[in-house]
């Protein structure tokens, strides 16, 4: 079974080989151990992520420097990069955020000319292209994650990791199950693919694509006047995370109250109490913060969030305020919310 998903996955992004693993979180940290990242590199990622993307750099001993993203697109910024890069940069870790893709041109050439590994995670992108390059083919190592909440999914989870080169592919299979090869080679993990989330997940990625259709009229129903994710042209998504943003936390917060809405994230990584303790580098991350500050998660078709009556009543009110536009118009959004939860029906 884990033979035919991979198989499956290497198909679908055109990698040599796609490696199994137990979730998306030791796809990464397995990526990095491999690549011989530990104490004394430094590894570069955005601050606006599931912590993952962070505390994988820390469990293999490296230093994570936590850069700024772009306000637009949420993804890592180029600039902030160029201003935290020193001779300790061993990787950077770019990350597609909520079915988006980051378009990491520019970042893959200045990886390149320095001689950096760059690490893809594509946790939450499995399906996503972008023109027509399909997400988890574009790093030199590259994560997927199979998560319950993620729109393909084991019964408990599931990872993988990517790559075209056939030593790290090699040793990471080994890494992944005790280091053993001829003999206990490495000093390993039980990290493999079980086969029963294996199977359940191949079952889902034969039909994908019905539940991606269903998604995106679920997203497209939404027709908030107010900031979202910045897509680039050319992306198909997966439809994973839909997302807006208020003008300020506090009014972030109510909304998030009176719906009961979910945040994603609601602070830059760099600021969770655990790296008071963790040694790390950051760049001013001005618009991780805001958008940490600003944004909330609206619920769209899926299986790990069924529509509900939250998404029918939102939907509903907005058809009334078809004018509601960034700033001028807040007042009546919130009013508006405030209606909604007084007076469901
Ligand atoms: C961006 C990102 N990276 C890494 C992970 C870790 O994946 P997992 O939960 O399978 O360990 C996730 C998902 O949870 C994620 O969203």
């Amino acid at each position: 079974m884990l033979k035919k998903i991979g198989q499956h996955v290497r198909n679908l992004t055109t990698r040599n080989f796609a490696i199994p693993v137990s979730n998306g979180t030791e796809a990464l940290y397995l990526s990095l151990l491999v690549n011989g990242i530990g104490e004394g590199d430094e590894v570069i990622v955005p601050n606006f992520s599931w912590i993952s993307s962070a505390s994988c750099i820390s469990m293999v001993g490296a230093t994570p420097v936590f850069c700024d993203i772009n306000i637009d697109t949420y993804h890592l910024c180029m600039d902030s990069v160029r201003r935290m890069v020193t001779s300790k940069t061993k990787a950077i870790i770019f990350v597609h955020l909520f079915g988006s893709m980051h378009d990491a041109t520019d970042l893959k050439q200045f990886c390149e000319n320095h001689g950096i590994l760059l690490v893809e995670d594509s946790c939450q992108a499995f399906g996503c292209t972008l023109d027509g390059v399909p997400a988890g083919s574009i790093g030199d190592i590259s994560t997927f994650s199979f998560n319950t909440n993620k729109v393909i999914s084991g019964l408990t989870g599931g990872g993988m990791v990517l790559t075209d080169n056939e030593e790290v592919a090699d040793k990471l299979t080994k890494l992944s199950h005790h280091g053993h090869g001829e003999d206990f080679e490495y000093l390993g993990r039980n990290s493999r693919m079980s086969n029963v989330d294996a199977e359940h997940i191949l079952t889902q990625m034969n039909s994908y694509c019905d539940q991606w259709v269903l998604r995106k009229e679920a997203t497209e129903k939404y027709k908030f006047n107010r900031p979202t994710q910045k897509r680039p042209d050319g992306l198909i998504s997966n439809y994973f995370r839909h997302t807006i943003r208020f003008d300020s936390k506090p009014d972030r917060d109510k909304i998030k109250d009176i719906f009961g809405l979910k945040v994603h994230y609601d602070k830059p990584m760099s600021e969770n109490s655990m790296y008071k303790s963790i040694k790390h580098r950051k760049d001013f991350c001005i618009n991780a913060q805001l958008v940490s500050d600003t944004i909330v998660t609206l619920p769209i078709l899926n299986k790990a969030e069924p529509v509900d009556e939250i998404y029918t009543m939102l939907v509903e009110k907005i058809f009334e305020y078809p004018d509601w536009s960034v700033g001028s118009h807040h007042e009546k959004i919130v009013e508006a919310f405030y209606a909604i939860a007084r007076n469901p029906e």
